[in-house]
């Protein structure tokens, strides 16, 4: 699928193995489940946390493997045999996706009642064997065992067991039947994803990473803000998924979380890659990025553009939102049908999300405020952008 994404550290195909990151404390502790939840949490899983810049770091603030312990009893725990037999024993018929954490699989599951119909859901399976794949499953089943909200991806449930082929961990979600943003934008196959459908799915996406940044009592970092990771319901409404790399925010006064530098390129903000320091700013920058490729329809690196046009930031530079020649970055599949006046101040706020300096980029939350506003603009935009003749760059 997707040539955009190198990853940053220890990557093998798309994603990372997050590395051990540089503020982590001692070996992380033992994988085996406890025998309340069926989890343990280890030091530097993504929902530990460790804080620089320390000011007296103790802090009143519940962490997320507490809040997990608390709240997460919807959560259901699966046998394995039981997904075994929902995805026909890991078919590759039946699979759907495949990241660099594991594979993803369509499968039928009985409802936790027992009752009624088969329901559908997204299995995934990781790959990755030993501490670091439990540490990834871990930090997805706590984030998501605590995180509730309608541009979230919900995590049914959970299986950790080990077999004759070793240490087998999943991960069950609701089934997204549009798949990822990724595959609507990028993908030729897919009819052209609307101009509506675009500022809906921008919009979902910002209250989720606004919901994680600023609704909960932890403030959690997404880390890996993507494409390929805003799924699509029936309805195309967007969901994030992969929780695998968040992180707690700081605490107790801190100004960041110290990390190793995980993500992928082409979306990770370049004062993350420079200092492993880690801000819910990181991903108003990766937000940033997915605002161009909307857009623009390209990804953020396209090693098949010609020079000077492999990376999208560095060539919309050459158009800003308020020259006359700003059309020419607008994804030539809209054909026009957008509004223009909507697609600059699109820009604009992309431009702000993507400040060098991470203190002057917006919180998600005016950065939500702002797509209101553009959304509200499509209407008179409309005819504006229709009736200019504007040259298009393919
Ligand atoms: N809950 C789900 N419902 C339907 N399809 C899903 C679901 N989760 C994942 N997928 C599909 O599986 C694909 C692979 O997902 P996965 O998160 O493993 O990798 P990725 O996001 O493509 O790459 P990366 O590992 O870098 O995040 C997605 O792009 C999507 O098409
Ligand atoms: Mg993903």
């Amino acid at each position: 699928m997707a040539l955009a994404c190198f990853n940053l550290l220890f990557r093998r195909r798309r994603r990372p193995r997050p590395g051990r990151d540089a503020g982590a404390g001692p070996t992380p502790a033992t994988s085996a489940p406890n025998s309340n939840t069926g989890l343990s949490r280890s030091d530097d899983s993504g929902a530990g946390q460790q804080t620089s810049k320390s000011s007296g770091s103790t802090s009143s603030q519940q962490s997320i493997p507490a809040m997990f312990e608390e709240r997460a009893h919807g959560l259901r725990v699966f046998r394995l045999p039981e997904l075994r037999a929902a995805t026909n024993d890991f078919h590759r018929m039946l699979k759907i996706g495949e990241g660099g954490f594991g594979s993803v699989y369509k499968a039928f599951v009985r409802p936790a009642d027992g009752k009624g119909d088969k329901i559908t859901v997204a299995v995934k399976r990781l790959n990755q064997k030993g501490l670091q794949g439990h540490k990834q499953w871990l930090a997805e089943v706590q984030f998501l065992g605590v995180v509730e909200h309608p541009n979230l991806v919900k995590l049914i449930g959970y299986c950790a067991e080990d077999d004759e082929r070793g240490i087998q961990r999943l991960l069950v979600y609701e089934f997204m039947p549009n798949r990822s943003l990724e595959d609507h934008l990028f993908n030729r196959s897919y009819p052209c994803l609307s101009w509506n459908l675009r500022l809906n799915i921008a919009l979902g996406a910002a209250e989720g990473l606004a919901y994680l940044h600023e609704g909960l009592e932890v403030q959690v970092i997404y880390r890996d803000f993507k494409a390929s990771n805003v799924l699509l319901d029936k309805d195309f409404k967007p969901k994030l998924s992969d929780f695998g790399l968040a992180r707690e925010g700081p605490t107790g006064g801190n100004t960041h979380v110290s990390t190793a530098v995980v993500g992928t390129y082409g979306y990770a903000a370049p004062d993350y890659i420079e200092t492993g320091h880690l801000t819910t700013k990181s991903d108003v920058w990766s937000f940033g990025v997915v605002l161009y490729e909307l857009l623009a329809g390209r990804r953020s690196l396209e090693r098949s553009r010609p020079t000077g046009e492999q990376k999208l930031l560095e060539w919309v530079k050459q158009y800003p939102a308020d020259s006359r020649r700003f059309n020419v970055i607008m994804d030539p599949r809209l054909q026009s049908q957008f509004s223009d006046k909507a697609a600059r101040e699109i820009a604009k706020l992309a431009d702000r999300c993507l400040n060098r300096q991470a203190k002057e980029r917006p919180k998600m939350s005016e950065v939500v405020e702002r797509l209101k506003e553009a959304i509200q603009m499509k209407e008179t935009g409309k005819h504006s952008a229709s009736s200019k003749k504007s040259k298009r760059g393919g």
